[in-house]
């Protein structure tokens, strides 16, 4: 059986100001995951509330949205085995603080808010996500 899937990942505007795509890339490749496709860009605060929608109401959400707004952001889709579940664990946890090392969080974030990476939490956020931003795929 193909154990093979696809899953959105982002690098946040922090980790472009802050010079660590090829760092953060670098984790990805070297755990095996292929990038199958992958843009530089900017996003308006209509894709910020497509791409978060189920926080859009979050109090935290409005600063979240400045945040993603405000620079250029890479964003991917990898695939690999379990890639969705792959991802997060290389991400770490949410808050940066508290992420555990050697995950990039745990290592390169002080943050809970920048804090450098998404990634799709479920196939059907994943097949959500990747359709969200990248159409042709
Ligand atoms: P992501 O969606 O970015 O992969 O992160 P996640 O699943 O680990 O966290 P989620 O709960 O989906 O939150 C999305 C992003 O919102 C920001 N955030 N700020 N209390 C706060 O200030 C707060 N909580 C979350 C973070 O940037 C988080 O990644
Ligand atoms: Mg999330």
């Amino acid at each position: 059986m193909d154990m093979s899937q696809r899953t959105l990942a982002l690098l946040k505007p922090d980790a472009v100001q802050r010079g660590l795509v090829g760092e953060i890339l670098a984790r990805y490749e070297a755990k095996g995951l292929a990038i199958v496709a992958m843009e530089l860009r900017t996003i308006d605060a209509a894709q910020a509330d497509a791409h978060y929608h189920e926080h859009v109401e979050r109090d935290f959400y409005p600063p979240l949205r400045d945040f993603v707004t405000s620079g250029p952001l890479v964003s991917l889709v990898l695939e690999g085995d379990q890639a969705i579940e792959v991802v997060r664990g290389i991400n770490g946890a949410t808050d940066g603080r508290k992420a555990a090392p050697g995950t990039i969080r745990g290592d390169l974030s002080l943050s809970n808010r920048e804090n450098l990476v998404h990634g799709s939490d479920s196939a059907e956020s994943a097949e959500r996500e990747i359709a969200l931003w990248f159409p042709h795929l």
